[in-house]
């Protein structure tokens, strides 16, 4: 039961109009109050100003959602394009119930005549048929809302989780960093290549050897971290190239620069954003790679569409990431340390490929690498992976030398400012299940149509 849209029908009872019940019931528990809502949504009533043209539910649950995501100033572009993303959703899932939004085709009579007002009246359309339309609209802006908070929360996390990372002494001079990138693919010869701090072990891939980039490419890495694969990918795009990196966590952000500074190279460039939202122009890029990101992200149809946008025609995607075999046990799926760890975000393989093609690519594989998620413990006596504690980063204490929090606990999890609880109660799940019957690492290709 929706207490916001019992809500809405209620205040129609009392005499309020289908936008402000709708408005004021959904506005509420995002701060807005009783009154404004009254008084701003007061003359949507009836289709906008009783012409029975846009539904009054329907222009309540716009303002609804425009509490929540609109442009208010400069730099929240991202903001108005949710809001209007969002209305659009908003506009499918009701027109799916009632096949319109207009007040007059809904109610089969129109209110902008006196006619019409006196066959809603009569037939009691106003407690019935209306009342429909305020509870599914009230239903359906509160559903939409409550995942974008979802997604929210969950970006939210994820940062915070990071950010401690960044900030943490990791780098491949650490033995047992060094050792989770080797695992997954790196030579020795790359991480001596690039500043130390690019690698904190973090990653589940190597997606610049399997990405067969080009003088003069533009590549684009997605999640970059400290730069690891985006100093690699510039090496070999050369100076007529770029190798751009994009991640959301300031931090990162911060650590790549300063890496970037030591290397002295002058192709690359690292930006602050959300991978759902690319802060690069249409049909610009050659080439995106990422290394144990996608399975981060809340909403991956979103990032695929983004990266099918900034795609050349022609251009590529080579990713490596964790997607699942089977379906994780119920108790590792709702871990939100599991999430963090790559595991509980990441989706079927299938779905992967099924979402890609969604998307609008060709050429669709997600390959299982058969890399061993517990590499690193068999490498060195521990349970966990690919991310050592922050706590214990110190050479004689590696990803997996001295017990690690997370490192006994999952793939990527980093640990610092997490609850031990949290860490323990992870450990204890992935004692109990072996992530790679559940999980694995994959490579991603795909290809943009020409
Ligand atoms: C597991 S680490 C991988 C880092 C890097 N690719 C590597 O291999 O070293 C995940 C990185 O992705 C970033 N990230 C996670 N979700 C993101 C999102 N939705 N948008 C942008 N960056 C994200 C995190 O801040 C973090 O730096």
């Amino acid at each position: 039961m929706n207490r916001n849209a019992d809500q809405a029908v209620e205040l129609l009872s009392q005499g309020y109009n289908c936008a402000q019940a709708v408005l004021a019931a959904c506005g509420g528990r995002r701060g807005l109050s009783r009154e404004t809502a009254m008084r701003v949504a007061g003359p949507f009533g009836a289709g906008i100003g009783r012409m029975g043209g846009t539904c009054g539910a329907v222009s309540g649950a716009f303002m609804a959602i425009g509490l929540k995501y609109a442009r208010t100033g400069p730099g929240e572009d991202a903001a108005k394009e949710t809001g209007y993303a969002l209305a659009r959703q908003f506009v499918a899932r009701f027109t799916a119930l009632h096949k319109t939004t207009c007040c007059r085709e809904l109610l089969g009579c129109d209110l902008s005549t006196p006619e019409g007002m006196q066959q809603a009246k009569d037939q009691k359309l106003f407690e019935t048929r209306c009342a429909t339309f305020v509870r599914d609209a009230a239903d359906i802006v509160d559903d939409l809302l409550a995942h974008t908070e979802d997604d929210d929360s969950i970006r939210r996390v994820v940062r915070d989780k990071y950010a401690a990372v960044a900030e943490s002494t990791l780098s491949n001079d650490v033995a047992g960093v060094a050792a989770v990138a080797r695992a997954f693919g790196y030579s020795t010869e790359e991480l001596a290549a690039i500043p130390a701090g690019a690698n904190m072990g973090l990653s589940c891939g190597n997606p610049t050897a399997t990405a067969s980039l080009r003088p003069g490419e533009v590549v684009v890495d997605l999640g970059s971290g400290g730069g690891l694969d985006v100093f690699l990918a510039a090496k070999k795009v050369g100076p007529t190239g770029r190798a751009i990196g994009i991640d959301m966590t300031p931090q990162m952000i911060a650590r790549a620069r300063a890496n970037a500074a030591e290397a002295n190279l002058s192709n690359v460039e690292f930006h602050q954003a959300n991978i759902d939202k690319l802060p690069l122009a249409d049909a610009s890029v050659d080439c995106v790679i990422s290394n144990c990101v996608i399975n981060l992200a809340p909403d991956k149809p979103a990032v695929f569409r983004e990266i099918a946008r900034v795609l050349k025609p022609g251009g590529r995607l080579a990713v490596s990431d964790i997607a699942l075999k089977k379906p994780l046990p119920d108790e590792i799926a709702g871990d939100v340390m599991a999430y963090v760890g790559c595991i509980a975000g990441a989706v079927m393989i299938e779905d992967y490929k099924r979402q890609l093609k969604a998307a609008g690519f060709a050429h669709v594989d997600v390959i299982d690498s058969g890399s061993d998620l517990n590499a690193y413990a068999k490498v060195e006596n521990q349970s966990g992976c690919c991310s050592p504690s922050m706590d214990d980063a110190s050479p004689k204490s590696s990803c997996c030398g001295t017990p690690l929090k997370v490192a006994q606990s999952s793939c990527c999890t980093p640990a610092t400012q997490s609850k031990p609880e949290l860490h323990s109660r992870l450990a204890d799940l992935l004692r109990r299940y072996n992530v790679n019957d559940y999980a694995a690492s994959v490579k991603v290709y795909a290809v943009r149509p020409g």
